[in-house]
């Protein structure tokens, strides 16, 4: 395994020469690292019209097999997995390779014995549990498609993703522990599932033993279905042969419109790309004990809590809870408790942390750490000097990884230890990726000191293939911006010594404490309450969030005339529509929103109200009624 990991920064421009000049070559010579029931034909074929993009064609694995199997002789009692409960009173969990492997196979089986299939859709819905990672193994075991959803989301979100894929199962929990909360995870997708005819079986984990109510036929017990397997006393299951191009998951996220897409990754491709950036970006070694603190409903957690580390054969610890619960040490308890090596977490949660001051430091021992990991925004320097001094000692590189769900891995970051890193910075390409920036006519910037918008212009094997049930809708979004090119939606700079830096999202998608969100999907959701005319949202700076939600509402009968009680009625509407994640921070009341005369809301000039900079707004001329921008800003919050 370690033939991926690049060893000097040296090697790192030969090896990315190599994987520019001679692609197939070097992919091919990466993916001879993991185990296949029978090697490609062909490595790539490729175009991004369609886009067509297939890796290692002709080539039969499984994932499970390179994750769990080919570890068992030489890593059998190994832990590869460490679980952490949110209640620090609790005692913690060690699941061996040998453990975990018997876990899946038998899951697995109860799969089959539920009626799943090769290629079925399974929606799992789960707290951060070693059950979450075994659903997910089982389900790939059996080459079953899993579709995770975040805890995070509401009933309608879950209903919209189960009929989106049409998912057969259902599997969940009674409930969850996050912090002081309970949450009620099998009533929620009770209240989803009214409305998907598609699900014919609800698998229920025990683990808040909250009351739950249990449908005759459709709901099963997770306890009682392993007991079942027990008694049948078949403790194997064979791993399915799968295709290269297979599909391994869908994941889905937001985009520029209301409906989030399915992105698409299948098993050859990702499971190479997931295993090759873990091993090389974080440089990890036998015995290294990796916390990434992501969940696994997100694809930080599928590619580097379950695939990318298990792939190599590492420790990844899960843990259950949240960041300052039962106080603001919790993280670096855990550090100490299990002397963890590797920490990769998000900026949102450094900023957080970085609040509460340095008391929750005090008398906690870091020094077992290596490598720390920063994902899914843009981290300021200050945060990033935060981390450097007193998480790391200064002596502990951070890899500030820059990648996206559609991307399967990272894309642009630092090898820990190997390339010089700058704060703000994701630094270079991993070798295979090939970064481009475009002007607004898709025309390329060369140089340094430039900047633009981010996209790529080869195929890497993690790449998506297509979103669920709409190709096209894969090729307006990523592939037809710009010819030849995926786009990303990143702006980006150059600087002069040719290191990359993500400004953030171009588009009308927010990144709320790391989190991916559509403006048009708040908007749809906020214009749901009967109050509401119509709507617009923009991201303003957050200290914390990095973003927050700002909406503009024009909501001119207002239920008792209460504004206050109205805002908390939106609010509330957001919540039951997409989930409290996407919770406006800010609404402002407004009697019209700021339009062309076509009708196209000028966001633009929001944007810079919700950010409090009103004394450049730039030409509002061409705007149906001028005079709403002076009654805006008057009011803004
Ligand atoms: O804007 C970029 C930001 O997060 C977006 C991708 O979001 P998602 O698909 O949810 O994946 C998040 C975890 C991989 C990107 O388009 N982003 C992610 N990582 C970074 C980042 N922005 C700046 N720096 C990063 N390291």
């Amino acid at each position: 395994m370690s033939n991926m990991k690049i060893s000097s920064f040296e090697e790192y421009h030969q090896v990315y020469k190599h994987s520019i000049e001679q692609p197939e070559e070097f992919w091919a010579g990466i993916a001879d690292n993991f185990q296949w029931r029978k090697k490609w034909d062909n490595v790539l074929s490729w175009n991004f019209k369609e886009p067509n993009i297939k890796w290692f064609e002709g080539a039969k694995l499984n994932i499970t097999e390179n994750c769990l199997d080919r570890h068992l002789e030489t890593l059998g009692d190994t832990p590869a997995i460490i679980w952490e409960p949110n209640d620090p009173t609790e005692n913690h969990r060690v699941l061996t390779y040998k453990q975990l492997h018997d876990k899946v196979c038998q899951f697995a089986n109860v799969l089959k014995n539920n009626g799943v299939q090769k290629g079925d859709r399974i929606c799992i819905y789960m707290p951060m549990l070693p059950e979450l990672a075994i659903a997910v193994l089982a389900c790939a075991r059996i080459g079953a498609i899993h579709s995770v959803v975040f805890g995070g989301f509401s009933a309608q979100s879950i209903a919209d993703r189960i009929k989106d894929a049409e998912c057969k199962v259902v599997i969940t929990a009674d409930g969850g522990f996050r912090g002081t909360k309970d949450l009620p995870l099998k009533s929620v997708i009770d209240d989803a599932l009214v409305q998907c005819p598609s699900v014919k079986r609800v698998i229920v984990l025990t683990r808040s033993r909250t009351p739950v109510s249990m449908i005759k036929g459709r709901d099963v017990w997770w306890e009682d279905e392993i007991k079942k397997v027990e008694t049948q006393g078949n403790p194997e299951c064979p791993a399915e042969e799968m295709d290269a191009e297979d599909m391994l998951f869908i994941l889905y996220t937001s985009g520029s419109t209301g409906k989030p897409k399915g992105v698409v990754h299948t098993c050859g491709g990702y499971m190479v790309y997931a295993g090759y950036t873990f091993a090389n970006t974080f440089q990890y070694n036998p015995g290294d004990v990796y916390f990434c603190t992501a969940d696994i409903g997100w694809i930080t957690g599928h590619s580097y809590i379950v695939y990318g580390p298990l792939s190599q054969g590492a420790t990844t610890l899960i843990f259950e809870g949240i960041p300052t619960y039962p106080d603001a040490g919790r993280f670096w308890d855990i550090v100490e408790k299990y002397k963890v090596n590797i920490l990769y977490t998000a900026p949102t949660a450094i900023r957080s942390l970085m609040s509460f001051g340095l008391d929750p430091l005090k008398d906690k021992d870091l020094s077992s750490i290596k490598v720390l990991g920063s994902v899914g925004e843009p981290i300021n320097e200050e945060a990033w000097h935060w981390f450097d001094d007193h998480i790391g000692y200064n002596k502990a590189p951070i890899v500030d990884t820059w990648w996206q769900t559609e991307n399967g891995g990272h894309m642009i970051t630092p090898i820990a230890g190997i390339t010089p890193t700058k704060p703000g910075y994701a630094t270079l390409p991993l070798p295979g990726i090939q970064p481009v920036l475009v002007d607004e006519n898709g025309k390329e910037i060369e140089g340094n000191g430039v900047s633009g918008n981010l996209c790529i212009k080869f195929p890497w094997p993690g790449i998506l293939r297509t979103t669920y049930g709409d190709h096209e809708r894969c090729r307006l979004t990523y592939f037809a911006t710009y010819e030849n090119m995926y786009f990303t939606g990143d702006g980006c700079l150059r600087d002069d010594d040719g290191y990359y830096r993500i400004t953030g999202r171009v588009d009308d998608v927010l990144n709320v404490s790391g989190h991916r969100i559509g403006t048009a999907e708040v908007e749809n959701a906020i214009n749901m309450h009967s109050s509401v005319v119509e709507s617009a949202v923009v991201g303003y700076p957050h200290d914390i969030k990095g973003q927050g939600v700002y909406a503009f509402v024009v909501s001119p009968n207002q239920h008792g005339g209460d504004a206050e009680l109205n805002k908390k009625d939106i609010i509330m509407t957001v919540q039951r529509i997409i989930g409290p994640i996407a919770k406006p921070d800010k609404i402002q009341f407004v009697s019209g929103l700021p339009k062309t005369r076509s009708g196209k809301i000028m966001r633009r000039i929001l944007r810079k109200i919700a950010e409090g900079d009103t004394a450049n707004l730039g030409d509002t001329s061409t705007l149906l009624d001028p005079s709403v921008v002076d009654e805006i800003k008057a009011g803004a919050l």
